[in-house]
């Protein structure tokens, strides 16, 4: 699986603060043996953060596009707009599961607004901008992406029994 990290963050994109996130989610996920083709960071535009998102899509970059940042309440969080702009169908569950963990470490968890979309063959998954936010998140969503990702791309395999417990 191939990934593709992009860190929306206004003061990350002027150059005042170091990006400690997508850094970490990288090594996280290489790791899991996930290689990183590209990352980047971009200010909290909306008409920027979907022309990244549907190029890197579009482009067959990644199998998987991770953002961090922008899923919060403050007026510069825009990153759930631009995904849900450039999906072509949502996966509300994947934000839910995210959330349903979250909130097992702090009720803060509700304010991240974060989802999950299709868009090409690709996977795109919010998560929020601190490292141990964005970290705890990925962890979340983990056990369920290696098989999203199967499907988004095709397999056609019966789920029936594979994933029982
Ligand atoms: N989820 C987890 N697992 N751990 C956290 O510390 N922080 C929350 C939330 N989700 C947090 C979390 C906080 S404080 C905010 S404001 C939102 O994510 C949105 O973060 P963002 O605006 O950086 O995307």
């Amino acid at each position: 699986m191939k990934a593709a990290i992009l860190t929306l963050s206004d003061k990350g994109a002027a150059g005042a603060r170091v990006d400690e996130s997508g850094p970490a989610l990288a090594a996280w996920l290489a790791e899991k043996g996930v290689s990183t083709a590209r990352s980047l960071i971009i200010p909290d535009d909306v008409e920027t953060i979907i022309a990244t998102l549907a190029e890197w899509a579009d482009s067959d970059l990644a199998d998987l596009i991770l953002t961090t940042g922008g899923t919060g309440v403050s007026p510069r969080d825009v990153t759930p707009e631009a995904t849900q702009r450039v999906a072509e169908r949502l996966i509300p569950g994947i934000g839910e599961l995210m959330r349903l963990k979250s909130l097992e470490k702090t009720p803060m968890a509700s304010l991240s607004r974060a989802m999950a979309a299709i868009r090409s063959r690709t996977l795109i998954i919010n998560l929020p901008g601190s490292p141990k936010a964005a970290l705890e998140n990925l962890e979340a969503a983990w056990p369920v992406i290696p098989h999203a990702v199967e499907k988004i791309r095709g397999d056609e395999r019966d789920c029936a029994g594979r994933f029982d417990r």
